[in-house]
């Protein structure tokens, strides 16, 4: 029987790719989204697949999906559905905000949880959650909620990451850290990249290879591996500072 792989988002963008790689490898992939007509698409191209449409911004969503999937005894989630808006944080609307933390966080934490207890009592499974460089910055000017989105998906992760090797646990938790990735990513932020991005394709490989390497961290490209390392070592405010000049050159009326 293949063994079966859970990825939100997979309508566009990483969890796409994300779900052609397992697809390759011979995995049964479930795609979750809201956008049922592109997760339709996609199935049509994997070998095997179930589209389950949903908003993972609401608990009740989240719920369905694990009641949906639960029976399928996964052997991967990836929780990558998320999104991120830029602006300075006094401008950006409260419900944009409110929505990115229940997807980004919530309903990560949700699947994670229900999951993971699954995992814990077979003792076998997988979980990628989709965090970003972001994730390992101390903070992100004009871009506020979304590094602290974030900042929670490498916390949880490394934290729950420790907790199953102590417990000589054979489940594995990885966080995904890519920086600029060439998604649809940028037109919901209303962003543009000030460095240059990798693609999806490659991000979902180096995801996948992390993923079953068990590593806790996987940063797809060197470059910003190594620059996360040195802004944790910086000092707090000059690091803060730095990142603020970076996010800057992501406005687009500063083209
Ligand atoms: N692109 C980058 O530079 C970059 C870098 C680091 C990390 N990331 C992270 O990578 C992940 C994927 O983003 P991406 O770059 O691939 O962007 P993307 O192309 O915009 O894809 C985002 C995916 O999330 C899904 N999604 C958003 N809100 C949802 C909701 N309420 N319920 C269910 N699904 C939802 C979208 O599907 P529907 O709209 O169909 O629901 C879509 O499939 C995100 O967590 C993002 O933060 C991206």
């Amino acid at each position: 029987m293949a063994r079966t792989a859970l990825v939100t988002g997979a309508s566009s963008g990483i969890g796409r790719e994300i779900a052609r790689e397992l697809d390759k490898r011979g995995f049964r992939v479930i795609l979750a989204a809201r956008r049922e007509d592109r997760l339709r698409e996609l199935a049509e191209e994997l070998s095997d697949s179930r589209v389950i449409a949903c908003d993972l911004s609401r608990r009740e969503e989240c719920e369905r999906l694990y009641e949906e999937t639960k029976a399928e005894r996964l052997t991967v989630l990836v929780n990558n559905a998320g999104f991120g808006k830029l602006g300075r944080f006094e401008e950006i609307p409260l419900d944009d905000e409110l929505a990115m933390i229940d997807t980004n966080v919530k309903a990560l934490h949700i699947l994670t949880k229900l999951f993971l207890q699954d995992f814990i009592r077979e003792d076998r499974g997988y979980i990628l959650n989709v965090a970003s460089s972001a994730g390992l910055m101390p903070g992100g000017p004009l871009m506020a909620t979304y590094y602290a989105t974030k900042a929670y998906v490498t916390s949880l992760t490394g934290a729950i990451y420790e907790e199953l090797k102590q417990a000589d646990s054979s489940v594995s938790i990885s966080a995904l850290c890519p920086g600029p990735v060439d998604t649809e990513f940028n037109s919901v932020a209303n962003a543009q990249f000030g460095v240059k991005s990798i693609s999806a394709e490659y991000c979902a490989k180096r995801a996948v290879e992390g993923l079953f390497a068990r590593q806790l961290i996987i940063t797809p490209e060197r470059g910003m591996g190594l620059a996360a390392k040195a802004a944790q070592l910086a000092p707090r405010r000059i690091s803060l500072a730095i990142t603020g000049q970076l996010q800057s050159g992501k406005q687009k009326d500063k083209e």
